[in-house]
């Protein structure tokens, strides 16, 4: 199965992020993180922001809200044209009504894990969801260090998915590096975030390497 690598504009240029999206063109999906400043310390954009990111970019937009209140938030993002939209299971109250809305409006519909938070309570929801997100880091900042012992929760993830025979995309985020990214590949991952391994040098150029790191 082809890795997908979806760079995170948490680490692009804000006030230059046309030319930072064209940068990244290559890549799956454009990570977009929403932050709200109350699920996570720290503050980026809202649906307007992210409405015209959607209209210039030329890859799909992978939305991520850490964010209070998903089951109020997620639909407009969904609505505005995103690809798939993941929600934290930490901040919704009724994860797979949240799920199915997201569905019917045509996005696939992803939870995320923090680290601390367990896979196990979510295992007989996964038909509901295209993907799921294992948090690799805290959630909140960019350019943090990869949390090997998330390992055993996604490969734990992976077992479920192949037994149901389903077919959900397992994402990583946070430190995603071209030696960490194999270390998730190893235990079942098949679509990577990278931030600042991303753009910290030249975009298309990282995003060889990352991919070439998990080529079967
Ligand atoms: C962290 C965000 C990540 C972040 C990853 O809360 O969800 O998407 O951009 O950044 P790096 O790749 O720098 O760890
Ligand atoms: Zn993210």
């Amino acid at each position: 199965m082809a890795a997908r690598i979806n760079p995170s504009i948490l680490a692009a240029d804000f006030v230059n992020l046309e030319r930072d999206l064209g940068a990244i063109a290559t890549a799956d999906l454009v990570h977009v993180d929403v932050m709200d400043n109350h699920f996570v310390p720290n503050l980026t954009f809202g649906p307007q922001m992210v409405g015209r990111i959607q209209d210039v970019s030329p890859i799909p937009l992978d939305v991520h809200l850490m964010i209070d209140d998903p089951d109020r938030w997620a639909p407009g993002y969904a609505e505005l044209g995103a690809y798939s939209v993941t929600f934290h299971a930490e901040a919704a109250a009724d994860p797979v009504a949240l799920a199915r809305r997201l569905r019917a409006i045509g996005a696939r519909a992803g939870i995320a894990l923090k680290p601390g938070t367990s896979a196990e309570g979510y295992l007989d929801l996964l038909p509901e969801f295209d993907q799921v997100l294992v948090m690799t880091v805290e959630p909140g900042f960019g350019g943090q260090s990869f949390m090997v012992e998330t390992m055993p929760k996604l490969r734990s993830l992976r077992e479920a998915v192949a037994a149901r025979g389903l077919d959900v995309w397992l994402q990583v985020d946070g430190g995603i590096t071209e030696e960490t990214i194999v270390v998730a590949a190893e235990n079942g991952a098949d679509t990577f975030v990278a931030g600042s391994s991303v753009f910290r040098g030249e975009p298309a150029e990282r995003i060889a390497i990352l991919r070439s790191a998990v080529a079967a």
